[in-house]
Formats: structure tokens, sequence, C-alpha cells
């Protein structure tokens, strides 16, 4: 089955870029799509009708431009809105959630911990999944004015390691042995965080597993490109510096109102 048709992925602002790079690694003849509604970011904070509003502005974009398969590069917005979504358009989705399954079978303390925006932390989606794992303690920690600092491209200043020191030792202390990073943002702090938890703590997001689940829908459902059209296409509505520097200024990126 072939389909040369994008694939369109979104994000709040920045952070889907870390799962639209294992998708672009994973299959390299797929044009992406790329959409940062950083004029909107943080979803986080937002209410889940705002952001089920938000998403279905996104998802209208990219239908615009004739995707095929949409990737929701946002817990915030995969917990919050998939529902909804695949209730309203007749697309296959890819969602991404915090990756609790894989932590908690695992863990060796059966203690993990979580860092995701309260929007994901609250949602239903989240809550229904972390009850499957009666027998883990799941410390969950909102984090609070990161995603702000991402977007305002500081990622390495003395705010975001305080931040980062106060929401983790907690953690660290209670004996995790898992951090699962909740939101697709996190993955630019690794470095960061790694100064912050011992070696053994082991650090997971879902950036791979998303990749290979867009592969699979792609197979089973919507057909590969035939044609190598790897130049990927990036929008967004703000300032576009912060993304053009997260892209290592590889690509592109072009300014819209979406
Ligand atoms: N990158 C997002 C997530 O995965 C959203 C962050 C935000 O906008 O608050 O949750």
């Amino acid at each position: 089955m072939t389909n040369n048709n994008p694939i369109g992925v979104f994000d709040s602002g920045i952070g889907g870029t870390s799962i639209w790079s294992a998708i672009h690694d994973l299959l390299p003849n797929e044009k992406t799509i790329y959409l940062a509604d950083s004029k909107n970011a943080p979803y986080g904070q937002k209410t889940k009708d705002e952001i089920v509003a938000l998403s279905k502005k996104n998802v209208e974009f990219l239908l615009e431009n004739n995707c095929k398969l949409i990737v929701v590069a946002c817990n915030t917005a995969t917990t919050n809105a998939i529902r909804e979504l695949r209730a309203d358009y007749d697309i296959p989705f890819v969602g991404i959630e915090p990756a609790i399954k894989p932590a908690a079978n695992n863990s060796q303390t059966q203690v993990i911990g979580i860092l995701a925006t309260k929007g994901t932390l609250n949602s239903e989606l989240f809550n229904k999944t972390a009850e499957m794992f009666q027998n883990t303690k799941i410390i969950e920690q909102v984090g609070y004015g990161l995603v702000q600092l991402i977007e305002d491209g500081n990622l390495y200043s003395p705010e975001m390691t305080q931040l980062l020191e106060s929401y983790l030792k907690p953690m660290v202390d209670a004996n995790i042995d898992y951090l699962v990073l909740g939101c697709s943002h996190y993955p630019y702090l690794i470095p960061q965080i790694k100064k912050i938890i011992p070696d053994h703590i082991k650090i997971i997001d879902s950036g791979e597993a998303v990749a290979r689940q867009t592969k699979n829908l792609l197979q089973d459902k919507v057909g590969f490109s035939e044609i190598k059209q790897n130049d990927p296409i990036f929008y967004v509505n703000s300032d576009p510096k912060v993304l053009e520097s997260i892209l290592e200024y590889k690509y592109p990126v072009i300014k819209k109102d979406f």
C-alpha cells in the first residue's frame, strides 16, 4: 500500500520535535509537517475544553495540508483530547502518553516518578492507566514552569536547575528507580536532569514507541510513501527563533498564523 501524503505532527510548541525526530529517523522516506502552536503554549495549565479546541484547530490546519495520519506529539493534548479528535475526524491518530507501563513493570524498588504537566496528571486517561499499577508507588510531580522556560529558550538557566532540583530531589529521596518524562518538551532537559539524579535511575520517554506505532499504522492502514521526500516543513505561530535553534538550524521554519 502506498500513500505519498505527509504525516502531520503537532505540539503546543517545540517539545514535540523530540517525537518528530524519532519519526523522521525511523521513516526517512516520509514527508512530515510539524506544527508548533507556540502562541498558545503552554497547554498544561489550560482546561480540557481549551485543549480540545486548540487540538482541533491544529488538526484542521494539518488536514488542509493533506496529512494522511496525525501524531499528537503532546501528552497534554493526547490525554485530554485524543478521544474527541478520533470521534470528529476520519483519519488515524497516534498519541503520546507517559510511559508508566515499562517503568512500573521493570521497577525493582516499586517506586517510580512521573514528571508531567498539570493537564496530563489530572486527565482521566492518565489516571485510568495509573490505576492499573496498584503495586507500584507512582510519585507524580507537575513540572510547573518548565515548558515556559524551554519555550523562552532558557534551557540551561539557573532557574531551570532550581526548579528541576525541587521536583526531582524528593523523588530520589523516595527511592525511585525510573523517572518517566511525561511531556514531550522534557527530553530536552535530560542533560540537566542527569546532573541531579543518580546514575542508577533510568529515564524513559515515549518518542521511539510513538515512531514505531506510526510505522505500524502506515503499514497496516495508511500506506508508506513510495518516493523519498524527507524535507520536513515546520510551521510556528510565534517567533521562530527557539524552534530554529532546537532544530540546530538544519531546517527552515515558516511563521504562519493558524
Ligand atoms: N509538550 C506538551 C506535553 O507533552 C505540552 C506542554 C505544555 O504545553 O504545557 O505535554
